[in-house]
């Protein structure tokens, strides 16, 4: 039997934007409670205005920023799940990266999302309960030119969800991994070089909206207990490789 998730609990990283935005929407919309975290305090705001206190509370602040995360765990590890969904994305030829570009692609996405999840896992381990969904991407099977460090984080995230699972299966925890193709976000607009550009531009899709994402996730934490939605990948259509 399906789940029922009305009256649960989920901590959303990334929710002020994009993606993490719409799975707070479709996750109120199916009677969940959620604590909603990113680094824009307005959007976080707005946020709470449209749902209500009742529904939605915004928690504010740098997942890099150790003392941060330690402040969210405080408020937030009573979870029963943990949507893992804030990243960046830098895409360049590998030799025009920056060094900060580098490093920030590698403290979000792999650093900053292995701390918060590494806390709420261990207090869902503590109860005996609860699911982790994991934001990667197609990025996370595939190595693709102009893409390659945010490539690398995503195997790294993955590997990380990989070895979760394996762990904490019998303690009662699933580990959820989405890995959507090009969705219809802000991410890229700090890839400004001609090159990426002009890939951008000779695409021939349609990307996917996150909505369709949100979907997604819901999907996995929709599943029965018996039924582990270890990978969802989904693309838009016309961009198989
Ligand atoms: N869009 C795509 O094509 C695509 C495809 C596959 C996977 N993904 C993945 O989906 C996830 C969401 O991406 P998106 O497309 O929705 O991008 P987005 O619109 O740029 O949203 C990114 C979110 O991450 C948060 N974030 C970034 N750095 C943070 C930090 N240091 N501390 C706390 N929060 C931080 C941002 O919040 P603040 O700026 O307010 O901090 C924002 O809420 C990412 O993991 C991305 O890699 C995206």
């Amino acid at each position: 039997m399906a789940r029922n998730l009305s009256g649960k609990t989920a901590l959303v990283t990334g929710a002020s934007a994009g993606i993490g935005k719409a799975i707070v929407k479709n996750l109120v919309d199916h009677g969940l409670n959620v604590i909603a975290t990113g680094r824009r305090e307005a959007a976080l705001d707005a946020l709470v205005s449209k749902y209500g206190t009742d529904r939605v509370a915004g928690i504010a602040g740098d997942l890099n920023d150790g003392e941060f995360v330690a402040e969210l765990v405080a408020s937030a590890s009573h979870v029963d799940i943990l949507v893992s969904n804030a990243g960046v994305l830098k895409y360049a030829p590998i030799l025009d990266l920056t060094y900060d570009d580098i490093e920030e692609m590698v403290h979000t996405n792999v650093l900053g999302t292995f701390r918060i999840t590494h806390e709420i896992a261990k207090a869902m381990v503590e109860r005996g309960r609860g699911h982790i969904i994991v934001m990667t991407s197609t990025a996370a099977r595939e190595v693709y030119p102009l893409g390659s460090i945010y490539c690398a984080t995503k195997h790294a995230l993955s590997a990380f969800a990989n070895a979760l699972r394996i762990e904490l299966q019998a303690k009662g925890v699933k580990v959820s991994e989405i890995a959507p193709g090009m969705v219809d976000t802000d991410i890229r607009e700090s890839s400004d070089h001609p090159d990426v550009i002009a890939a951008l531009s000779a695409r021939k899709f349609e990307p996917l909206t996150p909505e369709e994402v949100a979907r997604a996730v819901t999907f996995a934490l929709l599943s029965s207990d018996n039924c582990a939605n270890d990978l969802i990948e989904l693309r838009p259509r016309g961009a198989a490789s």
